[in-house]
């Protein structure tokens, strides 16, 4: 069953799209004090090798709130901590639960379950992609600037899993994006190749901020170690200085530009306190909107799984 959510780039736009339009309902009904219960009587795997606040909570209370049930497991207190094979652990959770929504390192590690598994996997965070949060990125971007066509959009800082997922909605949507990464720190150069094969309007890499960020109207941060490289996090300080979104970085932005941050952020290293708590940040709006979307996400592949 190829009905999984593992990267941005494996779906159209109109495919992605709706997913953000159903969010966007979802969240005027919950606003309106509306509760959906399209999810009744289905029940959610959540297999965690890292950790979580906002995906874990967002995709609980998104399950919940239409109707479903969920049961957290985190991997190393599970089989696969021993040593299970993950084709076992999919073919297993398939029996049990109606999707899998998976937090991890590799990305081979979800594409394996994705493989044996015979209900929805969704990628939750594997090190090379964030497909679920830039979903919920777009989302906040089309409510505060009411489209994404043409959005001039930045990422500075590390080329990660985030930067990655960016790249793939880039291509997928078409709207422009710049990066700005110190050398070394690039993004991945096959996902970048094939976005760029795929995408109409520019993606590229330059290594000052400042002229990535001239007339940008989304400016995206993220830490500059993520989860697993802790160890790398003392060096990064160093080599990333000069990549910190300060006020007087942002304010060669586009002046009506929006700040966003995926957090958990590390105030005083890629971004600052006042950058990040000023008129110009969306951060916990993105924050919300993953509740939403997750919602949106459930609802998609599962009840698509039981159509098939
Ligand atoms: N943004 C995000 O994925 O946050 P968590 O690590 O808290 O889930
Ligand atoms: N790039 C970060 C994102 C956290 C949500 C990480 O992988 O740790």
């Amino acid at each position: 069953m190829n009905n999984h959510l593992l990267a941005l780039g494996d779906f159209s736009r109109e495919t992605l799209r709706s997913l953000i339009d159903r969010a966007l309902a979802l969240k005027a009904d919950r606003k309106r004090g509306l509760r959906n219960q399209t999810l009744a009587g289905r029940t959610i795997c959540l297999l965690f090798e890292k950790p979580s606040t906002r995906t874990r909570v967002s995709f609980e209370s998104g399950m919940y709130g239409l109707g479903g049930q969920v049961i957290f497991m985190s991997a190393k207190e599970s089989q696969l901590g021993r040593g299970e094979p993950l084709k076992d652990t999919a073919r297993v959770l398939s029996r049990y639960v109606d999707a899998i929504v998976v937090r991890t390192f590799g990305q081979n590690v979800v594409e394996e379950l994705a493989r044996y598994a015979t209900v929805p996997v969704i990628n939750a965070l594997t090190d090379l992609y964030h497909p679920c949060q830039v979903l919920s990125d777009l989302m906040t971007v089309l409510e505060v600037k009411g489209t994404l066509d043409g959005v001039k959009t930045v990422w500075i800082g590390d080329g990660n899993n985030m930067a990655n997922s960016w790249i793939e909605a880039a291509s997928v949507f078409g709207f422009p994006l710049t990066l700005a990464c110190p050398a070394g720190f690039d993004p991945n150069e096959a996902i970048l190749a094939k976005a760029r094969a795929r995408g109409t309007l520019p993606i590229s890499i330059v290594r000052d901020p400042a002229e990535a960020i001239r007339g940008a109207e989304v400016v995206n941060v993220d830490v500059w170690a993520s989860m697993g490289q802790e160890a790398e996090q003392e060096q990064r300080i160093g080599l990333f200085r000069q990549y910190q979104l300060d006020a007087a970085l942002l304010a060669k932005a586009d002046r009506n530009a929006v700040v966003m941050h995926c957090l958990p952020a590390h105030r005083g290293e890629e971004v600052t306190e006042e950058v990040l708590e000023g008129p110009q940040s969306v951060i916990f709006d993105q924050a919300e909107n993953k509740m939403h979307i997750h919602a949106a996400i459930l609802e998609h592949f599962i009840l698509k799984g039981r159509a098939a």
